[in-house]
């Protein structure tokens, strides 16, 4: 390696110092040639928390055993399974309980959010949103607007970084809501973007959109279990997120929903219904007219998919037993230490090929995530970062994303990967 920061002692020294450092054990590395990968996609899909089996094994032995029954009569009746996650949830968005739910999945959930609070009027019919936002969240956006009868080109104004920058400026951000301010319905972003790694400034976007008369509501995908997130006391409108990535909960697993308080007790607000938004008190009387439960489960529709639900459970304890302070500490070393080596690298690489982090520097402004593009040289380097056992992402053009997660990534992790990266710059 480069230079004494950046030996594996000195990153075996970090690991000992690490208060946390006994929760990677609690979880399923990869292995590639019998030896623990290099993990850094858990902002993709997180890594096997090594109790999931027992709380699935839990749910499977109580269907065998009780057949429809288990939905009172198991340990954990399927009935109420959804509440053993809410206040776990509620704690890593920063929210009160009954603002939250967990239930369908993410995609779905930004929809039904959207029918209630994307309500265009005629001369208030505008989506803000992020240029390259997450494809998923461009359809959907689009297709809302399209079922209103608008026309996406005109009602959804992207934000674009400025010339020759790959990340928006925060008060281009709120100057284009207050620009647009009079014609814009509704500002939808993502907390984290999930191609720079651009941690938003959510509680001044939330402001600027309400001074301008909007709503606000935010894609938590690259957020929930990376940063820290206050959305009950940002006031924010409405959110989502998924509980796969940094929240380890299975490929596909279950989503987080929450509706602020504002909005959440309102029955009167237009929603699509299913009998687990109905009043539970009364849902198995199975009678006509949707009344729907306070707070976020109102907008719930479907039963507890329960197996998803047990991979959740058995990921948001560890959460609970960590806490998000205590995560994000240990992120922001990681993520420093781990820019610190590719900076190395890349000085010492430069008449091969240069890297340039386009995640901002800021520790405000991003989360777990860096964004590297590599300039002189192509997916060869990528691949023989995998040959390696390094477990990046590579997105077009020379992007390579990796995101080092403090509840299983080491410093040593971080190590290995500067290693492999010589190797990989020297040999392809
Ligand atoms: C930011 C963001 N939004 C939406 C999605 C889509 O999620 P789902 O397929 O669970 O609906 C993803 C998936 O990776 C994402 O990263």
């Amino acid at each position: 390696m480069v230079a004494n920061k950046f030996s594996l002692q000195f990153a075996q020294e970090l690991d000992q110092k690490d208060p946390l450092k006994e929760f990677r054990n609690r979880f399923f590395i990869p292995q590639h040639n019998g030896q623990d990968t290099v993990y850094f996609t858990g902002n993709s899909l997180g890594l096997q928390p090594k109790k999931v089996k027992d709380y699935l094994q839990a749910e499977l032995d109580d269907w065998a055993k009780h057949g429809v029954e288990g939905h009172f009569e198991a340990k954990k009746p399927w009935f109420s399974y959804h509440e053993l996650l809410t206040e776990k949830a509620a704690k890593i968005v920063g929210a009160i309980p009954s603002e939250v739910v967990v239930t369908h999945s993410l995609t779905t959930n930004l929809h039904l959010l959207m029918v209630s609070f994307y309500r265009p009027t005629q001369s208030r019919y505008k989506i803000l949103c992020e240029k390259k936002a997450f494809p998923s969240d461009q359809y959907a956006l689009e297709s809302q607007v399209k079922f209103h009868g608008y026309n996406p080109k005109d009602a959804i104004i992207e934000l674009e970084p400025r010339q020759g920058e790959h990340t928006l400026n925060d008060q281009d951000i709120l100057d284009s809501i207050s620009k647009h301010g009079n014609e814009i319905a509704l500002v939808m972003i993502g907390g984290v973007n999930y191609y720079t790694g651009q941690l938003f400034d959510m509680k001044s976007i939330t402001d600027a959109g309400h001074k301008a008369g909007a709503v606000v509501g935010f894609d938590l995908a690259h957020a929930a279990g990376n940063v820290k997130l206050n959305l009950h006391d940002w006031q924010v409108d409405f959110a989502a997120w998924c509980s796969y990535k940094y929240l380890n909960s299975s490929p596909g697993g279950v989503s987080g929903m929450f509706v602020h308080e504002n909005h959440a007790n309102k029955p009167e607000l237009q929603r699509f219904a299913g009998w687990w938004g109905h009043d539970k008190s009364v849902r198995f009387l199975m009678e006509p007219g949707f009344k729907p439960m306070p707070g976020a489960e109102g907008w719930q529709l479907s039963n507890a998919p329960v197996l998803g639900m047990a991979a959740h459970l058995a990921s948001l304890d560890i959460f609970d037993e960590v806490g998000m302070d205590n995560l994000v500490k240990k992120r922001i070393q990681l993520t420093n230490y781990l820019e610190e080596i590719v900076q190395e690298i890349s000085s010492k690489y430069s008449g091969i090929c240069q890297f340039e982090i386009i995640t901002p520097k800021e520790v405000e402004r991003r989360g777990a995530q860096l964004s590297i593009l590599v300039h002189g040289k192509g997916k060869a380097l990528f691949d023989s970062l995998t040959k390696q056992g390094v477990i990046a992402d590579w997105r077009e053009p020379n992007v390579i994303r990796i995101a080092p997660v403090p509840l299983y990534n080491s410093f040593e992790d971080i190590y290995r990967f500067g290693d492999a990266m010589e190797k990989a710059i020297v040999g392809s």
